[in-house]
């Protein structure tokens, strides 16, 4: 147990030790002083799961809904019991830090990395980020908000300059960190941008004036992975660790700097402060022992609560004729590209391996029974071929196929042994974190080798990108060249080329040879713009029968038109994956993969019922909504996500999700949309404050679908809005009371959230003068009724958060006098009440306010 004493151990710390401290030794784990009792500590991704130390051929762990998914809970409670699964999951992979969750804002539409955050809302993000962070602390392990702050896209994230107003910076951006602070978490990660021109990571007004200082935050903060890019200024502004080792800024520079004065010794050791602080706590708060061993802990408990959250998180959009819920005894027909995959979770860090996932045909296959389904695939939804790892034989039969590691190349030395060999099952092989003690450095070979043996005769499409060089052989023909010749893609994080392809002529039953030779990033010319190499680089091959476009469709509408004529439910389950969403670049356009839309509008021109569940993290256009009478949004529902698919379309649960990002009908409706990519290495956040339905309401315009929507299968009725004025006092004190009767008027029990919204006064001479949004999310919550039952519920906010802006001339947030509107908005577009609310006297404040229910 790490029981030294902080102060002691600086004390006695040599320079260089000191030095080693302030960053990583490796991917994942802190430096240890074994002779001062410092033991080293692991960090783990974060935030939808723990992966534990490995991206290369990870252990399987729980992979949670998407946080775009929890977004549209709008449950607090959930969020707590989500975080405290988390911690468990830490427990279970030895993992002291949490690298999660994701609270950057959904600027717009086409962020690679939007279904990692909560919603575009920052009271919403903020909120819940807290509770998730309470319950990661409740099981010992410390949770890290990230990324801090404006990586708000994936384009150039390491060098684009995010440039905005104070305003639209303290009032969307920094607002869910300053919010998650109330939970206290313990560490924060810095983003890879710059924000007005300095890199987050060493912006001395981020870390120390607002940070430090203003919110008085005395954890850890570390740079996101490969996120410095300087020596003393990085340290002097208070970045307290670099991540990963081996270190590029540290080490023999720091002591250098520190020598000559550019570090003080007493700046470093307030960061090594930092650091042993963590180390500290998180060994007694958690109880896990240094370099545990990762294991799973897969268990029914885990797998009821992510099916309730994935449950919980399914939006109901149009519901026209009660069409919803479908009925369990009757035969159904599961089209599209959506049902016959797992879309588990989205790409990049944020990715695991899961312990099992659910298919939204096979959730609805659970549901009613496997002979009451009836599938056609309809089109592929995949940009790059599925993943065929798990799909081939190793020459002793086990499933997967053998990745074996050599330290030269068949040139150099055609006798060479393997240092290693592997057996894989994932074709997905990012060698970030992959190490051997016979290979130094990043360069290195593989050859991987499996059997497929195909059911189907026919025509197969093989696919390989690589952040490297490659060749796919199939019976050692050569099928792919990705070695040769190279085009520049998005794999890997960026560093990686596009899918290559080729296709080849199968027999059913007959075995085939598949195997690649792979030479790591440093075997490949290619270089990318401004990406920054993760290890050394990665191989993905994936492959499929080979679909014809047309027949499929034509095949897919001919089954949905003797589906309506036999009275068989329909079902289309459309969206994306993690290839679309993933972290390392943004979608290019907001549009469903190819041939999706025609195939839902072919379908529902020959079965107007068919049901449509989309799968997305963020928005997409839906070009024939108009004519879908039933509409679901679905996420990336983690490891039960599909079994939550078929409790919300069969009535076992009642939906009671809200959007917690606008859906504009088209990209160009968006309020980023003039502004969304890096151009001459910066992005103007020019529509300020008015982000998402901040920007549709000033503007009054219709999107889509709007933030907080969603529909239920009963309906609900609000009365009796009451407000208690709270007691005269120092603002950042003060709390709302809202009290108002929630009544559920339909028959079927289900959930409501109650929104509290809050409107400004209205601009004149005696106010500001400072135009503000027409009305912003301040409170919610979510509460559970019977059929025909009603409750009061309390709602409380706190009023220097509910009724302030930031002033940029005075430097703070000022609650301005004057009368405000508090609404409260449920489900249904007539279920709004509001209550006036007169704050008496301008103030201005600073710093953090209270969590209003503590
Ligand atoms: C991501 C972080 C993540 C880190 C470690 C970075 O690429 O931006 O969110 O925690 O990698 O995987």
């Amino acid at each position: 147990m790490a029981d030294f004493d902080v102060e002691e151990v600086i004390a006695e710390l040599a320079l260089h030790e000191k030095v080693s401290l302030v960053s990583g030794i490796d991917m994942w784990h802190t430096y240890a002083v074994p002779r001062l009792g410092v033991p080293s500590i692991r960090m783990s991704d974060g935030p939808n799961g723990v992966r534990g130390t490995r991206f290369f051929n990870g252990i399987p762990a729980a992979c949670l809904p998407c946080e775009t998914a929890l977004g549209a809970t709008f449950d607090e409670e959930l969020a707590l019991e989500l975080g405290k699964l988390l911690g468990q999951e830490c427990k279970a992979k030895g993992a002291h830090i949490l690298l999660g969750p994701t609270i950057n804002i959904q600027r717009g539409p086409l962020g690679g990395r939007g279904f990692e955050s909560f919603s575009e809302d920052p009271v919403l993000s903020g909120t819940l980020a807290a509770r998730y962070c309470e319950g990661v602390k409740e099981e010992g392990i410390i949770p890290t908000p990230k990324h801090f702050v404006c990586n708000d896209q994936e384009h150039e994230r390491m060098a684009v300059n995010s440039i905005l107003t104070d305003r639209a910076l303290r009032e969307i951006y920094l607002l869910p960190f300053q919010i998650a602070m109330q939970s206290n978490p313990g560490a924060l990660m810095t983003s890879y941008n710059m924000v007005n021109g300095t890199h987050a990571s060493e912006s001395f007004p981020l870390l120390q004036d607002i940070l430090r200082k203003e919110w008085g935050f005395d954890g850890l903060v570390m740079s996101d992975w490969f996120g410095v890019y300087s020596v003393s200024q990085a340290l002097n502004a208070g970045l307290d660790i670099e991540m990963p080792g081996m270190s590029k800024f540290r080490g023999a520079a720091l002591s250098h700097a520190v020598s000559s004065n550019e570090v003080k010794e007493h700046v470093l050791d307030e960061s090594v402060r930092k650091v042993l602080t963590a180390v500290k706590r998180s060994f007694a708060s958690s109880g896990i022992p240094e370099n545990a061993p990762e294991l799973q802990r897969n268990t029914p408990e885990t797998s009821a609560l992510l099916r309730r959250a994935a449950a919980e998180s399914v939006v109901l959009l149009k519901n026209e004729g009660d069409i919803l819920p479908l009925a369990p005894t009757k035969k159904t027909l599961v089209i599209g590209p959506n049902a016959n995959i797992a879309a588990y979770c989205g790409g990049g860090s944020a990715s695991l391996p899961a312990y099992y996932t659910v298919t939204p045909l096979q959730g609805i296959k659970n549901k009613i029974g496997e002979d009451k389904v009836l599938f056609s695939q309809g089109a592929y939804g995949h940009r790059d071929l599925p993943l065929i790892g798990d799909r081939l034989r190793t020459a002793a039969g086990e499933v997967g196929y053998t990745f074996s590691v050599f330290a030269e190349s068949l040139e150099e030395n055609p006798n060479r042994k393997p240092v290693e060999v592997v057996q894989m099952t994932s074709s997905n092989a990012f060698l970030m974190d992959y190490a051997n003690k016979n290979i130094s450095g990043t360069l290195y070979y593989v050859t991987m080798e499996g059997i497929f043996t195909p059911e189907e005769s026919g025509l197969y499409d093989f696919g390989l990108s690589v952040a490297g060089t490659g060749q796919l052989f199939v019976e050692d023909k050569l099928v792919i060249d990705n070695k040769t010749k190279q085009r520049g893609g998005t794999a890997f994080f960026g560093m990686g080329t596009v899918e290559e392809r080729g296709s080849v002529e199968l027999e059913a039953g007959k075995n085939y040879k598949v195997h690649i030779d792979f030479g790591t990033f440093p075997t490949s010319k290619l270089r990318q713009g401004s990406v920054v190499s993760f290890g050394a680089g990665g191989v993905r091959f994936g492959g499929c029968r080979h679909l014809e476009e047309k027949p499929a469709i034509e095949e897919a509408v001919a089954a949905a038109k003797a589906a309506a004529a036999e009275g068989t439910q329909v079902v289309v389950c459309v969206g994306l994956n993690s290839d679309w969403e993933s972290e390392g670049y943004d979608r290019p356009d907001m549009d469903l993969p190819p041939n999706t839309d025609e195939l839902v509008q072919r379908v529902l021109d020959v079965s107007p019922d068919a049901v449509i569940v989309v799968q997305s993290g963020t928005p997409v256009t839906l070009p024939w909504v108009k004519n879908a009478k039933a509409l679901v949004q679905a996420w990336y529902g983690g490891n039960e996500g599909g079994n939550g698919i078929a409790d919300v379309l069969f009535g076992d649960v009642n939906p009671s999700a809200k959007l917690p990002l606008t859906f504009p009908t088209t990209i160009e409706q968006n309020p980023s949309f003039l502004n969304y990519r890096s151009e001459g290495g910066r992005v103007l956040y020019g529509e300020d404050i008015y982000v998402g339905y901040r920007y549709f309401d000033k503007v009054k315009q219709q999107p889509l679908f709007a933030f907080g929507y969603g529909l239920s299968y009963t309906t609900f009725a609000f009365t009796n809005l009451k407000v208690d004025e709270p007691k005269a006092g120092v603002v950042t004190e003060q709390v709302l009371t809202l009290t108002v009767d929630v009544t559920n008027t339909g028959k079927r029990d289900g959930a409501e959230v109650v929104q509290l919204y809050v409107s400004p006064p209205a601009v004149n001479d005696t106010l500001s003068g400072i135009r503000r949004p027409v009305r912003e999310l301040k409170a919610f919550k979510k509460v559970a009724l019977k059929a025909g039952e009603t409750k009061t519920v309390t709602i409380k906010a706190n009023v220097a958060q509910s009724t302030s802006f930031w002033d940029e001339k005075r430097e703070a947030w000022q609650s301005e006098a004057g009368t405000y509107k508090l609404t409260a908005e449920g489900t249904g577009a007539d279920n709004k009440l509001d209550v006036p609310y007169t704050v008496a006297k301008t103030q201005y404040w600073t710093g953090l306010v209270k969590n209003p229910y503590a």
